[in-house]
């Protein structure tokens, strides 16, 4: 059985938790294969709002297994929170979420390193999470990181002291202001671990390999976006992992012919947290309005996000290297009221328009060419189905599917699961 991969298409915060909790019904086994606290997935249901970091978005379905692939990072004590915030709500994960041993481990040092680093950029800052992404996936791609399978080896903490040290060291190189108490954080990391490791760990490349041969159905969850991607995204302000469709094959051992449909999620607009280029930023009224409407506050660090127009270069971009199938369009309602609404769909690039992302997208080298539409002033909040959608919802969505060369198939009209609308 293939493995269907769900992915954000902009820069994240597009609302695939929302999405993967509502077609986990669909799946037996939903995993997560790259990325780890720096995710903020927010599910709504029943009235209640759930923000998950790490575990992936199927947890509050009793049937699916949650799997956490290797290349996924792992920091324990933001785990262990998730944790316990799911047991107090009564949902028993212990048979259903396993963990690869091959995930790598955030140390509390990595947290620190992200700070000096980020420190000594000035100006210059990714605008990182500082969650030690980063550094944790610098430590992996040289040789040097602590795995989840290292958890059961009875040299593990000596390996842990080798490496903290070793971090140490470079942050005094950093030669910067952090303040920070060590000892503490090391007594909740070795807590944490302790929780970590009552869990089932596994070869988890082995266990999808049998899970697709007994036909079980399987959907890779992405996190962050496309455009955040370390190869394709707007480097140097990205994070640290592959979070287009590539990810998915690396980061749970899933062969490349083996994937089957690409889901895309997407925002009616577009945000970005953190620093970066983003040729459609709003620095008037409109933008305000989206932030507004739409609650754009970063689900993980609570940073108010930038708001844009819709960005259709980009998106076909995403579309083209992740290989999309199906379309999702999320947060439609924070559209309505606006009496006209911008699609950029060209740019001008250095005395030129062009209808792709060039290397350079930053303010000096790109000006964003707009399509303008009617909007709408119905509140879609209430509706439950396409055929009440209004007729200039029904002309957005059919120009994006005509420029983009693939189907719609989800309209997304508010964060509550039922605010979903299948369209055919
Ligand atoms: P890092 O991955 O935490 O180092 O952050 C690198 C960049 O990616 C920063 O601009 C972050 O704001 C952004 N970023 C990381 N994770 C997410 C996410 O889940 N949603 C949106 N932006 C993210």
């Amino acid at each position: 059985m293939a493995v269907d991969l769900l992915l954000g298409l902009q820069w994240g915060d597009e609302g695939k938790g929302k999405i993967v909790d509502v077609l986990t019904n669909n799946y037996n086994i939903i995993a997560r294969f790259q990325g780890g606290p720096n995710a903020g997935h927010t599910l709504v249901f029943n009235g209640k709002k759930h923000v998950l970091h790490t575990i992936p978005s199927g947890i509050f379905h009793d049937d699916a297994i949650n799997l956490v692939g290797n290349g996924v990072v792992i920091d324990p004590v933001i785990f262990k929170d998730e944790l316990d915030k799911l047991e107090a709500q009564g949902i028993d994960y212990r048979k259903t979420l396993f963990i690869s041993r091959k995930a790598h481990i955030i140390l509390p040092t990595h947290c620190l390193l992200d700070a000096a680093s980020e420190a000594s950029k000035g100006k210059a800052k990714i605008g990182s999470t500082l969650k030690g992404i980063g550094p944790t996936y610098m430590d992996k791609t040289g040789r040097n990181g602590l795995r989840v399978g290292d958890l059961e080896l009875s040299d593990w903490k000596e390996r842990y002291r080798t490496l903290a040290d070793k971090h140490e060291s470079m942050i005094a190189y950093y030669n910067v202001d952090i303040d920070y108490n060590l000892e503490e954080r090391e007594q909740k990391f070795f807590e944490a671990i302790d929780v970590l490791k009552s869990l089932k760990f596994i070869d988890s490349e082995e266990y999808v390999y049998q899970a697709q041969k007994e036909k079980k159905t399987i959907l890779a969850e992405g996190a962050q976006g496309s455009l955040l991607d370390i190869d394709f995204g707007t480097y140097p302000f990205v994070t640290s992992s592959n979070t287009t469709a590539a990810g998915a094959c690396t980061g749970l051992g899933v062969a490349p012919n083996q994937i089957g449909e690409v889901f895309g999620i997407f925002k009616a607009y577009t945000t970005r947290v953190g620093s970066g280029p983003f040729p459609t930023e709003l620095f008037d009224e409109d933008g305000a309005t989206m932030a507004k409407v739409g609650n754009e506050f970063g689900a993980t660090t609570g940073r108010p996000r930038r708001c844009g127009w819709l960005d259709l270069i980009a998106l076909k971009y995403a579309c083209q290297v992740n290989g999309v199938t199906q379309l999702m369009m999320m947060k439609g309602d924070v559209l309505s009221g606006f009496k006209t609404l911008k699609v950029c769909t060209g740019y001008k690039y250095k005395g030129e328009v062009i209808h792709h992302l060039p290397y350079n997208i930053e303010p000096e080298n790109v000006s964003p060419i707009y399509t303008e539409f009617e909007g709408w002033s119905e509140d879609l909040t209430e509706m439950s189905e396409a055929s009440q959608f209004p007729k200039a919802l029904n002309d957005y969505i059919s120009f994006l599917e005509k420029e983009l060369e693939i189907p719609i198939t989800i309209v997304s009209v508010g964060p509550d699961r039922k605010q979903t609308i299948f369209r055919k």
